[in-house]
């Protein structure tokens, strides 16, 4: 009896020991401001080259080229072990595909994801591209990624709840007629690539986060969205790799973000890449 206390003690306690998310000074979110500004001058950069006939293994290499030549450091490279700089997910991959030697062809959807340390601090984004011509499903799906994205990033409050942002995103997705991923979140970040807050893009059932959101806090909003069923499976072989269990296409877009006085500021806002209310 002692020892099955002592277990749900340590169970409780543990909750407790989650950490607080940072909250970030004037002269810090500085710091993350100028790592999202590269990250996102990292995403106009590799825009242009992706094309059909252009492999995922080339565009990271251009991606690395490009950080190093700056004097940055690829963050996803070597982070638990991750092969590459960059995530290139095509059609049915829903996040973390490694680049590979097949060449990109029309009618394709892949998302790049990037991360970068800059001066110790992370930007973190990613953008879903079309390989044109694409049929007419996958367009509104990554056009349900994309305004998914920012409904969850206008539902940020100062003091408002964390939850309200995968509220938000669950219910616009449902309406659309499509599902949100939950085993992939969102994340804050700083000076680490992942720590507190987690950022589910659905309100979970069971032990939804009691975090309030101050400004100064950093985090990424990144719902991916599946034409078909939500749930996902891991690639056998290379553990990175995560597919739509039903194969179904998946779209997604990421952006950081910092909590203000008035709501959140993108700190990953690109030059060339869509804005909010962009038709794809
Ligand atoms: N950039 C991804 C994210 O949005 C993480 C990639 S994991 C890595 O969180 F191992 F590939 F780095
Ligand atoms: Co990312
Ligand atoms: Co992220």
């Amino acid at each position: 009896m002692k020892g099955l206390w002592l277990t749900i003690m340590q169970a409780l306690g543990q909750k407790k020991v989650k950490p607080k998310p940072p909250i970030y000074d004037e002269q810090e979110r500085e710091g993350m401001r100028r790592a999202g500004r590269f990250n996102a001058q990292l995403l106009d950069f590799i825009r242009p080259h992706v094309k059909a006939g252009v492999t995922t293994l080339e565009l990271d290499r251009l991606a690395y080229d490009y950080t190093i030549d700056h004097g940055h450091t690829p963050a996803c490279l070597g982070y638990k072990g991750y092969p590459n700089t960059i995530c290139t997910s095509v059609n049915e991959v829903v996040c973390h595909g490694i680049p590979n030697s097949r060449p990109l062809r029309e009618g394709d959807i892949v998302n790049v994801d990037m991360t970068t340390i800059v001066d110790g601090w992370h930007g973190d984004s990613s953008e879903t591209f079309l390989l044109e011509p694409v049929t007419e499903d996958a367009r509104k799906l990554v056009q349900a990624a994309f305004d998914a994205m920012h409904v969850g990033i206008d539902a940020i409050q100062p003091f408002g709840k964390l939850t309200d942002i995968g509220r938000a995103i669950e219910r616009f997705a449902r309406l659309r007629g499509y599902a949100v991923v939950q085993e992939y979140q969102g994340h804050g970040l700083g000076r680490e690539f992942h720590q507190e807050p987690g950022v589910p893009h659905y309100v979970p059932k069971l032990n939804p986060s009691t975090v309030i959101l101050e400004p100064g806090m950093c985090f990424t909003v990144e719902p991916m969205i599946n034409a078909g069923t939500w749930r996902t499976m891991l690639d056998k072989h290379d553990k990175w790799t995560v597919r739509t269990m039903d194969l179904s296409l998946s779209a997604q877009f990421e952006h950081t973000v910092v909590v203000t006085e008035t709501g959140a500021d993108i700190l990953t806002e690109t030059e060339n890449g869509p804005k909010p209310g962009h038709k794809f």
